[in-house]
């Protein structure tokens, strides 16, 4: 039997190319695992009404870890209309996979290093080294929402916070409602990581990133937490920032940032904005973490307009399997994977469009693999 048993998911468009490309590098380093197939996305939403099927979730609990490449994800009335006839008007809906997957396997922090390698010439500066831990589970994606907004769900809303009344004037099916919910235990969980990381990896600061001057019970939860987390890390400095701020120094002063943690949505955001900093996506590895299981991906979507075509920068897909080798304890693996990545990088002359090259998704797994 092989020692780690894998759920392969490529899921819809590029995430089939660029999966194809971490199995280049899988297979060269001889990883003993067995990779198993798992069904997620788009086409299963049109098929079953299901994009992540219940099978899928029985197997994930019963693998080492997953390896996913991307997922489609459209607007409401759009993912009605791609549903088969027969499943039509049967009160099915669309909710992000990925989300859900992290919220019913409990992959409460997104780990998504952004690290800026030598010789990228889409670099925004060459120091960059963050890494966001990113809150998984709950916060504006805990999938809580009301529209219409019910009467006397208002009213009893409304005798806990006043502030409701201010919408008295506007009638329930014009108003739409989605919650951020906090919990202790989020807050404490992915705040602890981020600490613990920061000493692991020699990181002199942590950054918690929220807005609590006005979102005051959720963002107030979250610092209160880091404080006092803080306290048992006395080498480690806690910065607090608002995010409008943080995203406007992260574009002035990227070297400045180490690890930083934050809520779900904003973790969202300052991911993206990161991940250019350090090339685009095309470079963003990431990974859903829970207690003893994860999902790594890479931070893209499916782009479908390159579905099929092998053109997409593969580097994102091939630093989050360096990161699942990591996670499985295969350090050396890991470390020989990304010396790998980043000396094809730093010679230059094997690259996708997006860095000025020519080169196919394959070609870039091709000439990382040569070198392992
Ligand atoms: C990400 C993506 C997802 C998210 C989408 C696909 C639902 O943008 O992983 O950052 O918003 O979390
Ligand atoms: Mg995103």
């Amino acid at each position: 039997m092989a020692k780690y048993r894998i759920a392969w998911m490529p899921g819809d468009g590029i995430g089939v190319d660029v999966m194809d490309a971490a199995r280049i590098v899988l297979d060269k380093l001889k990883l003993d695992a067995e990779y198993i197939p798992a069904d997620i996305g788009w086409e299963f939403w049109k098929k079953e009404g299901e994009a992540l099927p219940e099978r899928t979730v029985e197997l994930l609990q019963n693998v080492d870890c997953g390896l996913f490449g991307a997922i489609t994800s459209k607007p409401k009335d759009e993912a009605q209309a791609e549903l088969a006839p027969e499943l039509q008007g049967k009160g099915l809906t669309y909710r992000s996979p990925i989300v859900r997957l992290r919220q019913r396997l409990q992959l409460y922090y997104n780990l998504r290093p952004c690290k800026a390698y030598p010789g990228n010439p889409l670099n925004y500066r060459d120091n960059i080294d963050l890494v966001i831990f990113r809150e998984n589970a709950e916060g504006l994606y805990s999938g809580v929402e009301f529209f219409p907004v019910a009467d006397d769900l208002r009213e009893m809303m409304k005798r806990y916070s006043p502030a409701l009344g201010n919408f008295d004037d506007v009638p329930g099916d014009e108003m739409a409602m989605t919650t951020r919910i906090v919990t202790l235990r989020g807050a404490n969980r992915v705040i602890r990581r981020a600490f613990e990381y920061a000493k692991e990896h020699g990181y002199p600061t942590v950054t918690l990133v929220e807005k609590p001057n006005v979102l005051r019970e959720t963002s107030g939860m979250m610092v209160r937490v880091a404080r006092e987390i803080a306290r048992e890390y006395p080498g480690i400095e806690l910065w607090e920032t608002n995010i409008d701020a943080q995203v406007m120094w992260l574009l002035k002063n990227p070297e400045n940032y180490g690890v930083i943690v934050t809520g779900n949505l904003f973790g969202d955001i300052v991911s993206d904005l990161s991940a250019q900093l350090v090339g685009g996506l095309g470079f963003a590895s990431s990974g859903n973490i829970g207690d003893d299981l994860a999902v790594f991906e890479p931070t893209h979507g499916s782009a479908p307009k390159y579905a099929g075509k092998y053109v997409s920068n593969p580097n994102a897909m091939l630093l989050t399997t360096k990161m699942m080798l990591d996670w499985l304890g295969e350090a050396e693996m890991a470390q020989t994977l990304e010396d790998a990545i980043a000396g094809v990088i730093l010679e230059g002359k094997v690259r996708t469009y997006d860095m000025g090259g020519d080169s196919s998704t394959l070609d870039v797994a091709n000439a990382v693999a040569e070198r392992l």
